[in-house]
């Protein structure tokens, strides 16, 4: 990974200096480039505009949330997902635009559909019967119209991790489609008379490689749409693919850029909308992890180290899986520079592991590292989605602060949690 040096040769982030970041912050510590985010929303965005397409890039927010976060998206004209009124909440104490947020989640309450309806949340995206039914309950209860996508299990299987996969026939998400659960589920919007059912959703899964997959829910899709079509009352308006497009987390990884999926996702949807006869349907793309994942930096403090003779040393630092658990959640690998020397010849592998009461607390199994000691800074990289986003009070450590730095300026967007933070919802049993 070539990564961004300053005249001292130290890790660069966003313009600022990573070893003032962790004097300045402290560690652990994430910290994010928010040039690179803007970049990533805009090439999405540039990839409509030259294809002349009307799309909507709609961040998955659950990758990383908050207040700072939707500010910059709302900066960027881009929308929000939110899938629970904790997200939800943050989006309205951001005061981000409503219209422009959908909600998602395959098991909302009633309390959090009655929280999105007080908001005027722009669509819900409707994922089960049980649902449905709730949605109509409440809107003809409040005489409240609002636009709904219905979601549905697409039963393509994308090559990921298990638990990333989402879009298979056995799923717990959306309606199936082999038993005809959707074409009643359109029926049954249909008639619900404040439901304004816009068009249909699908999200395969999460950090995908391959193109095919895109390609072939594009088709999927804009098929059902023109079935609905035919059958309903119904004019489609918006084709919505979800996320997951894959990004590079060391330098085994070799992915296509972000924008090559929607590529190839629009020019799937526009052959399909010329052989269908159907206006092309506004195309709505949910990218999580390639936008927050790689401008994301996690800097730690290096402390103890243990040598095993004939084995790998481990090297601990501060932090661990209570700030990311995807290592050993997901096997995920990482890569981590010496923020002094990122350029640096290593010298030796190393087990990178946290401060957690687990063995299994190893940020990077086998990590080639210049000589280090107590007290150097390290930066593991690509760590912006699902990292603070997934961060636990696990062993009563506290969740380290978020920063954001551009050009050159560092902002701390969330505060550290403090040791009065971790007991404030104690209460005495004496
Ligand atoms: N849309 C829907 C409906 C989703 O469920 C997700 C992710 C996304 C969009 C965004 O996917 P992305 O572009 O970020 O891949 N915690 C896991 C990832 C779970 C993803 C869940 N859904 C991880 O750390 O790998």
């Amino acid at each position: 990974m070539s990564l961004p040096t300053n005249h001292a040769g130290h890790l660069e982030i966003g313009g600022a200096d990573a070893l003032t970041l962790a004097a300045d912050y402290q560690t652990p510590l994430v910290v994010y480039d928010v040039a690179q985010i803007r970049q990533q929303v805009r090439a999405f965005q540039h990839v409509f505009e030259t294809a002349h397409v009307d799309g909507i890039v709609s961040y998955a927010s659950k990758a990383f949330a908050s207040i700072a976060m939707y500010q910059v998206m709302q900066q960027l004209n881009a929308h929000i997902d939110v899938v629970s009124g904790g997200e939800l909440t943050t989006a309205i104490a951001a005061q981000f635009p409503m219209p422009h947020v959908s909600f998602h989640g395959n098991n909302k309450s009633e309390a959090e559909l009655v929280m999105a309806l007080d908001a005027h949340v722009g669509t819900i995206i409707v994922d089960n019967f049980h649902e449905l039914a709730l949605l109509d309950h409440l809107t003809t209860a409040r005489q409240q119209p609002v636009d709904i996508l219905l979601r549905i299990t697409p039963g393509i299987s994308a090559h990921t991790h298990e638990y990333d996969q989402t879009g298979q026939v056995d799923s717990k998400f959306g309606f199936d489609l082999d038993s005809n659960q959707a074409t009643a589920a359109v029926a049954q919007a249909m008639q619900a008379p404040y439901l304004n059912l816009r068009g249909i959703h699908a999200h395969i899964g999460s950090q995908i490689f391959a193109l095919e997959g895109f390609i072939a829910v594009t088709h999927k899709l804009m098929s059902l749409l023109a079935d609905w079509a035919q059958t309903f009352d119904f004019t489609p308006e918006v084709l919505n693919v979800g996320g997951g497009f894959g990004i590079a987390y060391t330098k085994d990884d070799d992915p296509l850029p972000p924008e090559a999926f929607v590529q190839a996702i629009v020019e799937a949807a526009k052959a399909d909308s010329t052989a269908l006869q159907m206006s092309l349907p506004q195309i709505w793309i949910e990218p999580g992890r390639a936008i927050v994942g790689p401008a994301g930096y996690s800097l730690y403090t290096i402390g103890s180290r243990k040598d095993v003779p004939g084995l790998l040393p481990y090297v601990a630092v501060d932090g661990g899986m209570g700030d990311n658990i995807r290592p050993a959640l997901y096997q995920a690998k990482y890569e981590a520079v010496l923020a002094s020397a990122p350029q640096a010849p290593a010298t030796e592998t190393v087990h990178l592991v946290g401060k957690y009461c687990e063995s299994g607390d190893i940020l990077i199994d086998r990590q080639p590292l210049p000589t280090t000691h107590p007290g150097d800074i390290v930066a593991v990289c690509a760590t912006g989605a699902y990292g603070y986003a997934m961060a636990s009070n696990y062993n009563r450590n506290p969740r380290p602060a978020v920063v954001f730095v551009e050009n050159g300026q560092a902002k701390i967007v969330v505060s550290r949690e403090t040791f009065a933070d971790l007991i404030h919802l104690d209460q005495s049993y004496l």
